[in-house]
């Protein structure tokens, strides 16, 4: 009924490094010739961590889009936009508060789990508590049906569809529906509505398709039924509920395997990252100074791929021959350790070229960056406006 759409979001967390980029961007840059893409900048979801240091979230958002482009995010495929500047998703995420149980929210498992890893922080608030029905509103608000996620984030979609189920499910109606249905059932006249009401719960309680189709039947050659009774009449047989929000599914992205400059994964607390957009002088410094295997102290003595981070490069890296020559050229002290460096070196500053050259056109003229985001604020918008003229009204509030 709805069109596929993808919708992801990233926290404004300012320079993104070749982990996000192999781990998430690359992904987002297939999708977005393979279907229609919203990306957008969770700002708001920063704020449920980083309430007090606000500071930084509008310089991290700028400088995130910029990867994003510089990654190869095609502002003529994908809308980017900002969670904030579409305020219609603090308008689905208040809704959807009134019906969602506290218990459903204290379930989630990231709830319990961030706490304690932010133990120094006050978390037990309202706002952090409403996390996941803040995602699941941006989700739900644009009827995305995938998600590209991590595996982490999973528990968030299933949340998201839970609550898409329950609301389609206390408001996919119109309000006194069974009410007026069972008129709509008497106007069939007396003995077509036995037939019906039989056909009806032998359908709904005994799953009987026949009845199914011997009650479609029976409406079909009902003559003098309105429109809006007959579309009652068809609702009521099948037990149906009208799809408002479309039940969201991750898309799994798989976890990246670009381990940071010390063999552990690459994360900007761990202090071990290359950035998207870093100089090439310093990228070459890093993996220059790179840990190797600690039992190659000397040059002549051999080491173990196995045993060290630079191999893991090559896994991203190199191709089956150049991976041989390491393989062989390690263990038999064949090769020095920087020589084995070269190859990943330069296929790095290969990849990023590329990513500056994108990039320097939108440093140069940043009202470049401003307008595709203004540009993507106002297309999602469009699309959130729509979804809540429907939420609105099966909820009753469209005061026409
Ligand atoms: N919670 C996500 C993360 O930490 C970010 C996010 C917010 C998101 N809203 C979303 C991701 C909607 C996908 C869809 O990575
Ligand atoms: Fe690591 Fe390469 Fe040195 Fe072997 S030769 S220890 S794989 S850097």
């Amino acid at each position: 009924m709805y069109q596929e759409r993808v919708l992801s979001g990233m926290r404004p967390t300012g320079r993104l490094h070749l982990g996000h980029y192999h781990g998430v961007l690359k992904n987002w840059v297939k999708l977005q010739s393979e279907y229609p893409c919203l990306f957008f900048v969770a700002d708001w979801h920063a704020l449920t961590t980083a309430y007090d240091e606000t500071e930084t979230i509008e310089r991290n958002t700028w400088e995130m889009i910029i990867d994003w482009l510089a990654a190869g995010i095609d502002p003529s495929q994908a809308t980017m936009f900002i969670q904030s500047r579409v305020p219609e998703h603090a308008e689905l995420h208040l809704l959807l508060s009134m019906m969602t149980p506290i218990g459903w929210l204290e379930r989630v498992p990231t709830y319990k789990d961030q706490q304690e890893r932010l133990e120094h922080k006050e978390l037990s608030t309202y706002g952090f508590l409403g996390y996941p029905l803040l995602q699941a509103a941006d989700i739900l608000i644009y009827r995305a049906n995938r998600v590209p996620v991590g595996e982490d984030q999973v528990p968030h979609i299933e949340f998201s569809r839970e609550i898409a189920r329950r609301f389609n499910h206390l408001y996919g109606r119109e309000p006194n529906f069974e009410e007026k249905a069972r008129e709509a059932v008497k106007k069939l006249g007396a003995k077509r509505a036995r037939l019906y009401e039989e056909l009806r719960v032998r359908y709904q309680q005994e799953g009987d398709k026949q009845a199914l189709e011997r009650g479609h039947a029976l409406l079909e050659e009902t003559q003098n039924l309105s429109l809006g009774d007959r579309e009652r009449l068809f609702g009521y047989l099948e037990g149906q509920v009208k799809m408002i929000l479309v039940e969201p599914e991750a898309l799994l992205t798989e976890a990246s395997r670009m381990p940071g400059l010390d063999g552990q994964k690459m994360s900007k607390s761990y202090n071990n990252t290359i950035t998207l957009r870093e100089n090439a002088e310093s990228v070459t410094k890093k993996i220059r100074t790179m840990q190797t295997d600690p039992a190659r102290v000397r040059r002549t003595d051999p080491g173990e791929p196995e045993r060290c981070p630079v191999w893991q490069f090559h896994l991203v890296y190199s191709d089956e021959g150049t991976r041989q020559w390491v393989q062989q050229g390690c263990r038999s002290a064949g090769i020095g350790c920087i020589e084995c460096k070269h190859p990943v070196i330069d296929a790095v500053l290969k990849e990023q070229e590329p990513m500056h050259e994108r990039a320097q056109r939108y440093l140069d003229d940043p009202t470049l960056v401003r307008n595709i985001v203004a540009d993507g604020c106002e297309r999602a918008r469009k699309l959130a406006q729509e979804t809540m003229r429907d939420v609105r009204e099966a909820m009753g509030l469209n005061y026409t």
